[in-house]
């Protein structure tokens, strides 16, 4: 992205890789960047080779903080809410809190686990915020059927690409590069590099294998559907 869209190579990572989330600095390009992130760019700007940046993210990485929230009264153990905006909506995230017995959180076998975690999510919005309207969320797992069959079908069924851009800075479409046991998927890794080589540096999320979805769907249907 440096080379194709003209940009300095430190002003490439923060726009559009998720290191700066990865290193649990926050999310790139939104707000005064942290002084930490900002040392990383610094130490990384002189370094030529591809060998060279990789062991400079690598140690860095050892040393910052961890990438995933802390746990907090809005986390249900794989999934995590925010609370509603103005118009009541409500965004949800999933990270893989659960790959206990070498069992990804998406297999079939743990899916009494996941729809126990969301029902006492949407139990716990339903107290907390009575104003909730609407749910939303943003993804390439809504890709997935393994992940859409957690929700009410209405809500899966609404899928679709976001209108405007897709933002790089997070887990909406570099997460499918990773499996449970945080190791990288090669099929993926390998569509990816091959279409990064015709890249539309005005839309470079259309790279991405498995496009970041959106859903949405209104409230009352998952307090029905999990029953709360
Ligand atoms: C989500 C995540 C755990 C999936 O890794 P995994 O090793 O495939 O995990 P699981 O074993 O739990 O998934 C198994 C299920 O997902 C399906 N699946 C996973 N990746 C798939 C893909 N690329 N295409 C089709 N199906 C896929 C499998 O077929 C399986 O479904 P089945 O039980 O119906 O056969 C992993 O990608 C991850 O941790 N990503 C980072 C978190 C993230 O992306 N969060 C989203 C933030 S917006």
């Amino acid at each position: 992205m440096a080379l194709r869209a003209a940009i300095p190579f430190a002003r490439s990572l923060t726009l559009y890789t998720n290191l700066q989330r990865r290193f649990g600095l926050g999310y790139g390009g939104v707000g005064p960047a942290p002084p930490q992130w900002l040392a990383f760019l610094a130490e990384m700007e002189p370094l030529r080779t591809p060998e060279q940046r990789l062991d400079w993210t690598r140690s860095f990485y050892l040393t910052a903080p961890d990438d995933l929230p802390p746990a907090d009264q809005r986390s249900f153990g794989c999934f995590r809410c925010d609370p509603p905006d103005v118009a009541g909506v409500l965004r949800i995230h999933f990270s893989n809190r659960d790959s206990a017995d070498d069992v990804g959180p998406l297999s079939r076998a743990k899916t009494p686990r996941r729809l126990a975690e969301l029902k006492t999510m949407f139990a716990f919005v339903r107290e907390t915020w009575p104003r909730t309207r609407t749910v939303q969320g943003r993804s390439w797992l809504y890709n997935l059927d393994a992940y859409r069959r957690l929700f009410p079908p209405a809500y899966g069924d609404s899928r679709a690409p976001p209108a405007g851009r897709v933002g790089l800075g997070g887990t909406s479409s570099w997460g499918q590069f990773l499996d449970h046991r945080e190791a990288v998927k090669p099929d993926l890794r390998a569509a990816f590099l091959h279409n990064i080589e015709a890249i539309d540096v005005e839309a470079p999320w259309r790279a991405f294998p498995l496009p970041a979805l959106g859903a949405t769907a209104p409230i009352a249907l998952f307090y029905d559907f999990y029953a709360v």
